[in-house]
């Protein structure tokens, strides 16, 4: 695996891959990786000759009361696994090479996605998302990119962006990967403690009982408040549970069959977000 700070002599290489005709895939990340990352990187493998990975924390994506500072960094031991996975070049950009002036005037934004849900309560931080991707794609340049669904608001932000913006990159969603509870697997859920761990897949179970109950034609409203209700008297502060469009992700109309449970709530110093699409008949 080659690993390149600078994207100049990344892009030397990746011309070299494409003079040979070899399909390039990505997966951007923000390090400290877990199964979750590496089974993108094993979607990327299947969907490409070639496998770029980055690692870079965004500042641009963190408020300014989040953890930007403290978000955990462990660069070696990504890189160990990256490799063991299969990744071709691991691109760890400069903070230079993404943000040339410091503040950037240059943003993305895709205003009908970046505002609601996650972007409500976090205003700001899909413009950062959209806008660092933006960027990475421009360095990296690959014919398909890998994400997880994970972040079901971010994969149709980063679609519409690159659609908009005439990115030649095909976009590819990758199944969330679960502990064998349910629990999403996040970066963040190692800020749970032993305690809240055990509860934390709670959230998961909420979305399963809301899909279940709309898909058997109960009114979405009751069944959101009713989950959201369950999880404040379990220690959870939710930012929301709703179910939307798996398109558009705006509230669905009555005809609309194909949907999304999504939620974000609070648990200690914890913000975990789950998601669950389903076809309601
Ligand atoms: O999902 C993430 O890890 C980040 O939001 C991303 C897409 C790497 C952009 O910084």
């Amino acid at each position: 695996m080659h690993r390149f700070n600078e994207p100049a002599p990344m892009r030397e290489e990746l011309r070299e891959w494409r003079i040979a005709r070899l399909r390039i895939a990505f997966v951007p990340t923000m390090g400290n990786l877990h199964a979750g990352h590496i089974s993108l990187i094993e979607r990327a493998r299947e969907l490409a000759d070639r496998v770029v990975a980055s690692v870079f924390v965004n500042p641009t994506q963190f408020g300014p009361s989040e953890d930007y500072a403290a978000y955990p960094r462990t660069l070696e031991r990504d890189a160990e696994f990256l490799k063991a996975a299969g990744t071709d070049v691991l691109f760890t950009p400069t903070i230079e090479s993404i943000y040339p002036f410091g503040e950037t005037e240059a943003w993305v934004d895709v205003p009908s996605l970046s505002g609601i849900l996650c972007g409500a309560a976090r205003p700001g931080h899909f413009r950062g998302v959209a806008t660092v991707v933006a960027r990475l794609f421009n360095h990296v340049a690959p014919d398909v990119a890998v994400f997880g669904e994970k972040d079901y608001q971010q994969l149709l932000l980063i679609r519409r962006m690159s659609a908009d913006l005439g990115f030649p990159i095909e976009i590819v969603g990758a199944p969330t990967a679960r502990d064998a509870d349910g629990l999403a697997l996040s970066s963040r859920n190692q800020y749970l403690s032993a305690a809240e761990r055990l509860q934390a897949s709670a959230i998961y179970r909420a979305l399963q009982r809301v899909a279940a109950g709309v898909s058997a034609g109960e009114a979405i409203e009751a069944l959101t408040a009713a989950a959201l209700a369950e999880l404040v008297g379990q220690g959870f502060r939710p930012d929301y549970l709703e179910v939307r469009s798996a398109e558009s992700l705006q509230p669905p109309a009555p005809e609309e069959t194909e949907l999304v449970a999504l939620a974000a709530a609070w648990l200690g110093r914890a913000r975990l977000i789950d998601n669950l699409r389903f076809t309601r008949s």
